[in-house]
């Protein structure tokens, strides 16, 4: 978005940010009985009433407490959805508010914020400049939304979601990987209105010279690894990988099973044969680490990543997005669930780096090889909670965005992070090597 919107344009655009998410909320929730909204599909996720609840148990606390100066509307309920004192493991044994309820207080507690964001002055403290907290808000129902479709995908049962086909590959990228120079670039962002702590601020960032891969790397490439045996041959695996694939007997990306000849994958709810043209989704660091190494290559650091998105080798600026500084549009990028999978590799020519790297944004999460820390000049704002309380070497940073990440919560910028052996996630990755000399003319 851009900065110099009037103040009833911000006011506008953040309302009809917060319906959008809510849209998609209702979507998510409306589309399972009420049994399966208070399941737990999966240890490793909340049951999505939790999630429901919980999304407006954060707006209320940041923008009709903090934000509107307002009475709680339900104080009594905060531990609960409280994610730091209940871990999600044991969420569905708290006594959280049914279907029905959670409904009607994520619905009073809108009524309310609307109220707040009629009566905001949208300037004057950095909380509500640019409509900051709205924005923040808005990120954190997208994000939980993402996270509810990937409770979707871990739910047994029939398909119960919209799945129209992402569109087809135009171009197959003309080379496999491109160099990018050694040299500085910027790094983060300063300007960016709705940008959270995690990403700011701007910072110079130098990379020596590196090969990075045009496209992720897909179901075909990766099943080749499984093929030749790579999940038994400790030598492509890290000390720390090693011992997960063993622990966790882990033979081939999650949601895969072999039948005869054939690979074939069960997605939400739908079991289809494997398409090799696919960026490879649900591996974990550990997997993406790897294959990088059985193909002699290694995965790119975030500093690399940004840079073969963002740096603009004609002007030598970062822009906001690989193709530009506009919004992201159905024609760059498989964002917001518009389609439930990846794209094939080519099939979003205008949405390339002016290095020639396709489907940064969007399609999968990407791993990077780098913990997740903060940048020189951090400070947290507003609340410790939303990422100082993570860095540190137990995260891995992922970029760019999913198929199930909404515009609004992915940038550029947009640092994501989570632990190495998490692969529920919408994740894949994409693979880069050191630029030898005799490579560098
Ligand atoms: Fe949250």
């Amino acid at each position: 978005m851009s900065t110099d919107l009037t103040i009833e344009q911000l006011r506008t655009r953040a309302a009809d940010h917060l319906m959008r998410a809510r849209a998609r909320t209702a979507a998510l929730t409306d589309a399972v009985d009420e049994d399966d909204l208070v399941r737990q599909h999966s240890p490793l996720m909340s049951p999505l009433v939790w999630d429901l609840a919980h999304v407006g148990n954060q707006e209320e606390l940041w923008l009709v407490r903090d934000v509107g100066r307002r009475e709680p509307v339900r104080s009594d309920i905060d531990d609960l959805y409280d994610a730091f004192k209940h871990g999600r493991a044991s969420r569905p044994s708290l006594p959280l508010l049914g279907p029905a309820e959670a409904r009607s207080y994520v619905r009073e507690v809108r009524d309310k914020v609307l109220d707040v964001l009629d009566a905001a002055t949208l300037e004057g403290t950095p909380l509500v400049q640019d409509a900051f907290a709205f924005g923040m808000v808005v990120q954190h129902e997208q994000q939980h939304d993402e996270t509810m479709l990937a409770t979707h995908q871990l739910r047994a049962g029939a398909p119960v979601l919209d799945d129209s086909p992402p569109p087809q590959a135009k171009v197959r990228p003309s080379h496999e990987e491109v160099l990018v120079p050694a040299g500085e670039f910027t790094m983060g962002t300063s300007t960016e209105p709705w940008a959270l702590d995690n990403e700011r601020p701007a910072h110079p960032a130098y990379t020596d010279a590196f090969f990075i891969d045009t496209a992720p790397v897909t179901y075909g490439d990766f099943l080749h690894f499984v093929e030749s045996g790579g999940y038994t041959q400790e030598q492509w695996w890290s000390p720390a990988g090693w011992q997960h694939v063993q622990e966790a007997g882990l033979a081939a990306p999650q949601f895969l099973t072999r039948e005869g000849d054939h690979w074939m994958r069960r997605r939400f709810g739908v079991v289809e044969r494997v398409r090799e043209d696919e960026p490879v989704t649900h591996v974990c660091f550990y997997e993406a680490e790897a294959y990088a190494a059985w193909t002699g290559r290694r995965l790119p650091t975030e500093v690399e990543w940004e840079k073969a998105a963002r740096w603009d080798p004609a002007t030598g600026r970062s822009r906001r997005y690989p193709w530009g500084d506009e919004d992201p549009g159905p024609e760059h990028a498989n964002l917001g669930q518009q389609h439930l999978r990846a794209a094939p590799v080519g099939a979003y020519p205008a949405g390339a780096s002016p290095l020639g790297v396709h489907q940064l944004i969007g399609d999968v999460w990407e791993w990077t090889s780098s913990d997740f820390m903060p940048y020189p000049g951090f400070a947290v704002f507003p609340y410790a909670e939303y990422s100082a309380v993570f860095f540190g070497p137990e995260y891995k940073v992922l970029r760019g965005g999913s198929f199930g990440t909404d515009a609004v919560a992915c940038r550029g910028t947009f640092r994501n992070w989570d632990f190495p052996i998490r692969r529920q996630i919408f994740a894949g990755f994409r693979c880069a090597r050191d630029a030898g000399a005799e490579e560098l003319g």
